[in-house]
Formats: structure tokens, sequence, C-alpha cells
């Protein structure tokens, strides 16, 4: 018997969600760290042309096949990549990706999520307020991941704790539904996310150059940092592919959420201006929220020189490390701090729910097992999943399951799904379905864009990031020796949980199969 699909209670709701998902750690911590690695200001050419070009017409192509999907109880790629292509049987199980890849970022977004909540404790209660070095910095935070042994804690993982209240808070999220869980979280949350990011900025454009003795680290050179264009980096592949990338991961595109999300529409709801809205708020917040916190505080208090060795040294030291330094020379510093570390736990857990749901609607719908069930299952199977990625943290386990995960699927993911809509769906059927219900009408030259450029910019990019990076990272060059058997047992592990779910397709057809005959 089928039961009904949940909706959304309101278009806002919706655009709301979908723009939760978008926004998260992404927009402040890694965007302005690739942008200032990446030619600053001139990062912003690929940038734009990426979001142009990929980035728009895939939210409308994925919030198009999700509700094409959900009319045929479907909210996840297997089954709505079979709708679009009855006559292949193999076609579901690139569909797998679409499961895979959210589930494989959910393991350690959430992980990186919880630190966040940690730390506006900390703010909070002053624990970090004693490092007041970039070395004493760095090693609170080493000892709260658990990786040094002579910590500042007593506890051997002071991280756990906080893993737990935020993957149970995930967990409640789902539990409640689409309507009455992730609907209400994003409308309270995303508010709260922009007073937050707001007032930051705010404080971080009015800052005066803190040293006398170094008055160019100031507000103007600051921003300068990160926007002077390099028109040099243009030349790299590598800007290119970052710029890309930094598209798809901010989006939350190419990757199974949007889908699921968007299977919860109505047929006749919009999806042009509602993903377009989706678009236009994460872009705002961006490149004006995350362009004008995390790189000018930096310069303004350390300048140059530290902030390109800190940025180096990975995103996160630069928002775990480097801030809470800067707060604390700064006045109201415990209330900044926090603000800043609550912006990126809201902003986190409304990316994670997203990242959830659509195991979640896979079990629902294609196994026909109540919501609560659903979540218990995903609660179980993810929470041991999540163990390697905090005990293993320092053996390469994070990057290699950001590899796969947030990287490599994603960009197939998104090659497979535009090629099946606007190569076997076919344009002209795609381009109605597109339309149906839209409150506004897509240029046409769209239409030449989705037919042709956007696949071939996405082979390009799978081409040229393949070779470039692909190659590298399968042969694990840039890993070291010690971690090898680490992430080589990710890999494994990776396959099986692939395999798994490819499995789990194969049994929820053949159930299909049976019952339709009987
Ligand atoms: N868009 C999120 C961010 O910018 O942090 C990350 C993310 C969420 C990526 C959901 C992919 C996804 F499916």
């Amino acid at each position: 018997m089928a039961r009904k699909r949940q909706t959304w209670g309101t278009r806002l709701g919706i655009i709301m969600a979908v723009a939760g998902s978008a926004i998260g750690l992404g927009n402040f911590l890694r965007f302005p760290v690739q942008a200032a690695s990446n030619g600053g200001g001139a990062f912003m050419i690929p940038y734009f042309i990426s979001l142009f070009l990929l980035g728009i017409p895939l939210m409308w192509i994925e919030w198009t096949l999700g509700r094409f999907g959900g009319g045929f109880e479907h909210g996840t790629a297997p089954g709505i990549f079979h709708t679009m292509w009855q006559k292949n049987r193999f076609i579901k199980y690139f569909g797998v990706i679409g499961i895979f890849g959210p589930f494989i970022i959910f393991i350690y977004y959430s992980y990186i999520e919880s630190w966040t909540l940690a730390y506006s404790f900390f703010a909070l209660t002053g624990k970090y307020a004693p490092a007041t070095t970039e070395g004493a910095m760095q090693s609170f935070l080493r000892g709260f991941q658990g990786l040094e042994s002579n910590s500042f804690f007593s506890v051997p993982l002071p991280a756990y704790p906080f893993f737990l209240i935020t993957f149970f808070a995930n967990m409640a999220v789902i539990y409640y539904g689409i309507r009455g869980g992730i609907e209400k979280l994003c409308k309270i949350a995303m508010p709260l996310i922009f007073i937050c990011g707001i007032i930051l900025m705010i404080r971080v454009l009015t800052l005066g150059a803190p040293d006398p003795a170094k008055p160019s680290w100031n507000l103007i050179n600051g921003l300068g940092f990160l926007w002077n264009p390099d028109f040099s980096a243009l030349k790299s592949a590598k800007v290119w592919l970052a710029a890309a990338g930094q598209i798809f991961f901010t989006l939350s595109v190419g990757i199974g959420v949007i889908l699921t999300y968007a299977s919860y529409l109505s047929k006749g709801d919009d999806v042009v201006l509602s993903g377009l809205s989706a678009v236009g708020t994460n872009e705002m917040t961006e490149v004006v929220l995350g362009g004008s916190i995390i790189i000018p505080a930096a310069f303004i208090f350390f300048g140059p020189g530290q902030i390109e060795a800190v940025a180096k040294s990975g995103a996160f030291n630069l928002g775990f490390v480097t801030m809470p330094l800067i707060f604390s020379k700064m006045i109201w510093g415990v209330f900044f701090g926090c603000l800043w570390f609550l912006l990126l736990f809201l902003a986190g857990i409304t990316s994670s729910v997203s990242l959830a749901q659509p195991t979640i609607a896979f079990l629902e719908d294609e196994f026909d097992i109540t919501r609560k069930r659903a979540v218990t299952i995903f609660g179980i199977i993810s929470f041991m999943l999540c163990q390697p990625a905090i005990f293993f943290l320092g053996k390469g386990v994070v990057n290699e399951l950001d590899f796969w995960g947030g990287t490599f699927c994603l960009v197939l993911f998104a090659t497979i799904e535009t090629i099946l809509f606007v190569w076997v769906f076919g344009m002209e059927k795609a381009w109605k379905e597109i339309h149906h219900g839209a409150d506004m009408e897509i240029p046409v030259f769209y239409k030449f864009v989705i037919k042709y450029i956007t696949p071939l910019f996405l082979f390009l990019i799978l081409g040229f990031w393949f070779y470039q990076e692909g190659v590298p990272t399968i042969l694990m060059k840039n890993v070291a020796e010690a971690d090898r058997p680490f992430v080589l047992a990710t890999r494994v592990f990776l396959l099986m949980i692939f395999m798994a779910l490819a499995v789990m397709v194969k049994i929820a057809w053949s159930r299909k199969r049976k019952r339709r005959k009987t």
C-alpha cells in the first residue's frame, strides 16, 4: 500500500530549506580560503562563469527532476533515473551515487559541525581564552580533536560529547519530517544566520588598524587581499577547477540532496523562480558575508604573511585557530566569538540534515517503511560509520571521504543527471517540464546552454580534474606512508557501502516486480 508522501508547508519553506542546505561551512570557511588562494578577485571570473553555466542550470535540472520523481513516489536518484529511462535496466545503479555521496559527506560533515557547537560553548565559557598564540591555539584544537597526547583536556576525546549532541540534534530534526522538522528548523535558523552574519560583517568592516606599528594592516588592505585580482591565475587549470568545485559544493548540487528536497513539491509548484531564489540567497551570503568576515579580519590582526601560511594549512585552521585568537583580542570578544561559532553551527546543521534526507527517502519510498523506522536504521548505521572519521581524523580518513564523497561523486553525478535529462529524456520535454507551473520564463539561450554548454563544461572538468588530481589521489601520491593503510581501508569501506546500496536497489526493484505480478 502506498503511503502519502510528505510535502512542504509553504513555498518560502522549501526555498529556505534549499538555501539552508546550500549555505553552510562552505560559505564561511571554504569560499574565502579558496578565493584568497586562487587568484583573489580574479577567482570570481571562473567562479561566476561556473555559476551561470553549471550552478544555475544544475539547480533547475535537480528541482525539475526531483519534482518529476516525486510524482512517481520516488525521492532519490535510482527511482528517478529509472522512471526517466525505463528501458535501461542499469541506469538505476548509477542513481546509487545520489544516495552514497550525501551519506558519505554526512559522515564527516556532521563531525566538523559538532566542533562549531563545541567552540560556541568554549567561547562562552572562556575555555580557549588562555591560548594567546597561534601555536597554543593550534594545540588546543589538536587536543580537542584527540590528536595531541599532552592536551589541555583531561578526557581522551573532548570532542565526543559535542558530536553526540550534534548527531542527535540532526536525528531529531529528520525524525520530525520534512514539514515538522527540516522546514521548521530552516525557518528559524536562516534568519538567525543572516543576523549573526551581518553583525559579524559590520564588526569586521568597522575595525581600525589595531597595531599602530603596522598601519598597513587595515580594512582596505584586508579587503584588497581577498579581492585584488591576479589575472595570471586564470591561466591555471587548477584555479578553474577550484572555482567549479566551489560552485558545486556551495550550492549542494550534483549530489542528490536537491532531488530529494524537490521530490516533496507538488506537480504544479514553480521550480524556476524558487530555484533561482535559493541560488541568489546562497550567493549573497557567500560573496558578501563569507567574503567580509574571516579574511579581512585575519589580515587586520595578523597581516598577509600569516594568512597565507594558515590558509595553506587548511580552511579549518583559519576558522578554529585564527578566528578565536582574533576574538580574544577584540572588545566584546566573548560575544563575537560565540556569534561566529553559533553562525557556523546553524549553517552546518541546516546542511547536514539535507545530507541525511536522501537515505531516509530511499528507505521510505523504495522499501515502504515508516519514517520513524527509516530514521532509526539511518541513525544506527551512520553513527557507526562516523566513528572512523572521528578516531582516525589524523590518518587522512576525512580527506579521503571528502575526496570521493565531496568532490568525485559531485562531478560524476552531475554529468550523469545532465546527460540523462537533456539527451535521454529529451531537451524539448525537459524544457516543458522545467516550465510546468513556472512563475518566470527562462531566457531561451539557456536551452542551448543546458543542452550543449553545461554537459561539455562538465566533461571538460571531469577530464581535467581526473588528470590533474584524480590520478595522483588514486595512487595515494599525497598521502604519508604511515597513513596509507588507513586510506586503503577507507576505500574498501566505501566500496562496501556502495555495493550494499546497489544490492538494496536490486532487492527493492525485484520486490516491486513481484508485487506487480501478484
Ligand atoms: N553546501 C554546503 C556548504 O556550503 O557547506 C555543503 C553541502 C551540503 C554540500 C549538502 C553538499 C550537500 F549535498
